[in-house]
């Protein structure tokens, strides 16, 4: 083309005019190239973006496990830390041990005592720590939530507060986490809980035993409650930090684009169905009689606030006489994991363990 066009060389008007036509047919040319290059451009985009669209289900169907692993996120942990003494993380009043909550099984629990105790407890066994549970301080029974261990520092901080406010707190990473063994499963971790809060039950005498499930926990601690309860072993109380209300919605509430193609939704239903995965809390609201405290900061990143609004009406409705709920504005500032620095934590356990008496 621009040789053609080199060729002619204009030699008067009518050849000038020539020229200017030539020259526009060029500008035309070139701009469908320019426009045919775009739309390529585009066209490749959404070819890739299709491709992305289809390969992510397909990779999950292939591999349906990676869901799971994102929800227990088990694998994400800081390395060389060691669980073992838990002294490290300046927890002077606390004991590690293993319980075996079914064969081949072996879970990593720490016990803290009341803080006014810690100069007691130095140097004390399993068994000192077993008697401590008797002496009607209430008891707490924390399930932290998906990823890394029990030593993240906000699990830790939150221990250090219910020590000061005087409880025996015991927590646990479930199977598969920390320095447990086997793979997390939500029939699995409910166990662990179960476990745990019977082995609780067993020496703490009088003293009355609460579960505190925080995020991914509250799934297992109405799990545990429920199937206690069903086992003739009612749960005195359940505190849920940051409930979703089950695991579909949860994952549903996450940002991503994929939620804009048709049939995703349903498709993650089905992967997270096939991972045996539901933590139904509103199911599970809808028959639980424990005493119930919520606890859900407006400016939650990860699990929406809406969320406990809406296990509080569930609870209301199925007329559990004991519910309460404990917003936290956004202004203070306190997201998904910072509960533990409301000055007045403390006090509104209390005052929710009060109603126990009752
Ligand atoms: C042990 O822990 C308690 C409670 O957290 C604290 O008051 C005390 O100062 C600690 N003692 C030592 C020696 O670190
Ligand atoms: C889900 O549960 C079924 C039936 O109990 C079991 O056969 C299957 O292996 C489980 N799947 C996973 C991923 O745990």
């Amino acid at each position: 083309m621009k040789r053609r066009y080199n060729n002619r060389k204009p030699k008067n008007a009518g050849d000038s005019a020539r020229k200017v036509e030539l020259e526009k047919e060029e500008i035309k040319k070139c701009s469908s190239v320019v426009k045919n290059k775009w739309l390529l451009r585009v066209g490749t985009a959404f070819l890739a973006l299709f491709i992305v669209y289809l390969s992510v289900p397909f990779v999950l169907y292939c591999f349906p496990w990676i869901v799971g692993h994102l929800v227990y996120s088990h694998s994400f942990r800081i390395p060389f830390v060691d669980l073992s003494h838990p002294e490290d993380f300046s927890l002077n009043h606390t004991v590690n041990f293993y319980l075996t909550p079914e064969e081949g099984i072996t879970v990593g629990v720490w016990q803290t005592v009341p803080d006014n105790q810690w100069q007691k407890a130095q140097g004390k066994d399993l068994e000192w720590y077993k008697e401590s549970l008797k002496d009607s301080t209430p008891v707490i029974v924390y399930l932290h939530g998906n990823m890394g261990t029990r030593a993240l520092s906000h699990r830790v901080e939150l221990i250090k507060v219910l020590s000061a406010a005087g409880f025996n707190v015991l927590t646990m990473d479930y199977r598969g986490y920390g320095d447990s063994t086997g793979q997390p499963s939500e029939a699995g971790m409910t166990a662990d809980a179960v476990y745990l809060y019977r082995w609780v039950k067993a020496y703490s005498g009088s003293s009355s035993v609460c579960l505190w499930g925080h995020s991914l926990g509250s799934g297992v601690a109405t799990n545990a409650a429920l199937k206690l309860q069903s086992d003739g072993f009612p749960v005195d109380c359940v505190i849920l930090e940051a409930p979703f209300t089950n695991i579909y919605e949860e994952a549903a509430a996450r940002n991503m684009v994929y939620w804009m193609f048709p049939g995703f939704e349903n498709f993650i239903r089905y992967t997270l169905a096939l991972n045996n995965l539901s933590f139904p809390n509103d199911e599970n609201l809808k028959t639980l009689r424990s005493h119930l405290l919520l606890l859900h900061a407006e400016d939650d990143n990860i699990v929406p606030f809406h969320m406990s609004q809406k296990l509080y009406h569930i609870a209301k409705d199925a007329k559990n006489k004991h519910v309460r709920m404990e917003t936290y504005t956004q202004s203070l500032g306190y997201s998904h994991n910072g509960i533990y620095r409301d000055p007045q934590l403390s006090r509104k356990i209390w005052q929710f363990l009060q109603l126990l008496q009752k």
